[in-house]
């Protein structure tokens, strides 16, 4: 097999970010109303006050959109000069056609192209990954990639221990070559566990399970997840592969200055953080405010701290999700 010469090869780095979540909140008080649930338990068990809710008529095609035009406008370029987006989502608009080509489409993007991928929670994180080797390669020159949800479309409000985590947003960051080699996307280890499946899935709706009126009438079309057992696997999966991601890198907890996890329970940041011996005032969260937006929360993450970040800072990227799909990744911030 011929194999790409590292050091011949450009950096990826990311030149720009951006996020959006919808006006709408639906905060813990709302949901005491639709189901018997309290504040103080969603607060104590997840850490999360409230989270977004998209309007009826838009979805994550929306999402994408604003963040490109957002992005464009930031960096104060032509949008004609991106190649590539691609849009991590597990709630595309539609399951046919896919939503990164809408996104191009609704941004005004003339001669880029888009896809989907869907490795749900971790979705970013491979996106990331994988917009980076079309740059390093040389193959394009700009590459958006959008990490964004619209989960309100299939939560069970009946079901209260699984509405109460999950909204709608996301973010993406435009990805640009640089000659400095100090600075961009340097190494991932990303991993799946197909058995997963049986613990985090929309049962109906796909091609396996067509959605009809039984299986509707069964809540099937709704998320339906094993809090207890995601629990576990994904405070060790992200544990795991930080310490991995770090040790064949040669860094330390010096060498960091923040970790990104994604979004899901304040309490799995918290012991992920501890396991790999962070101090919670390196590690980026807004779970409080906007919930689990899957692959949407690392990217609002990276929006919302985007003052924060500076030139050089070593970034790890660390999700786990439906699969199962976890990993992390290690990056320099290059402004
Ligand atoms: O994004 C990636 C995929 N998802 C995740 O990473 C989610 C991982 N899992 C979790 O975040 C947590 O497991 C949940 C937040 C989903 C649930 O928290 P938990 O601490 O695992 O609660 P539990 O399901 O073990 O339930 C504990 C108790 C039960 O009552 P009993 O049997 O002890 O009397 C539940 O019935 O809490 C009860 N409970 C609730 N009470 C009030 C469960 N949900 C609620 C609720 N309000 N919303």
């Amino acid at each position: 097999m011929p194999r790409f010469n590292e050091d011949l090869m450009t950096k990826a780095i990311i030149t720009a970010v951006s996020g959006y979540v919808p006006d709408e909140i639906l905060s813990n008080a709302d949901l005491e109303k639709m189901m018997d649930t309290n504040d103080e338990w969603i607060q104590s068990r997840t850490g999360i006050r409230e989270r977004r809710v998209m309007p009826d008529d838009r979805a994550v095609s929306y999402i994408g959109a604003q963040v490109v035009k957002d992005i464009i406008e930031k960096r104060n370029i032509d949008p004609s000069s991106i190649d590539l987006v691609i849009c991590a989502t597990c709630t595309a608009d539609y399951i046919l056609p896919d939503s990164a080509n809408t996104i191009c489409y609704m941004a005004g993007l003339s001669k880029a192209y888009g896809f989907d991928l869907n490795a749900a929670c971790s979705g970013f994180l491979y996106a990331l990954f994988t917009g980076a080797q079309f740059i390093k390669t040389g193959v394009y020159k700009r590459v958006i990639v959008i990490g964004a949800e619209k989960l309100t479309s299939y939560m069970n409000y009946e079901d209260r221990t699984t509405s109460i985590i999950f909204g709608d947003g996301g973010g993406g960051v435009l990805l640009e070559a640089s000659e400095d080699e100090q600075l961009g996307i340097i190494d991932a280890v990303l991993r799946g566990d197909g058995e997963g499946k049986d613990f985090l899935r929309i049962n109906a709706g796909g091609s396996l399970k067509p959605l009809n009126q039984e299986r509707m009438d069964g809540r099937e079309h709704y998320v339906y997840q094993d809090g207890k057992k995601i629990f576990k696997r994904a405070v060790n999966g992200m544990a795991t592969t930080i310490k991995e991601v770090m040790a064949r890198n040669h860094l330390t907890n010096d060498d960091i200055r923040w970790i990104v996890p994604h979004q899901a329970n304040l309490r799995i940041i918290n012991s992920v953080a501890s396991l790999v011996d962070f101090p919670m005032e390196r590690v980026m969260t807004n779970i409080d405010r906007f919930g689990n937006t899957s692959a949407g929360t690392i990217p609002l993450c990276l929006w919302e701290y985007e003052d924060q970040l500076k030139k050089g800072d070593g970034v790890i990227l660390t999700a786990f999700g439906g699969g199962f799909t976890w990993g992390s990744l290690y990056l320099k911030w290059a402004y």
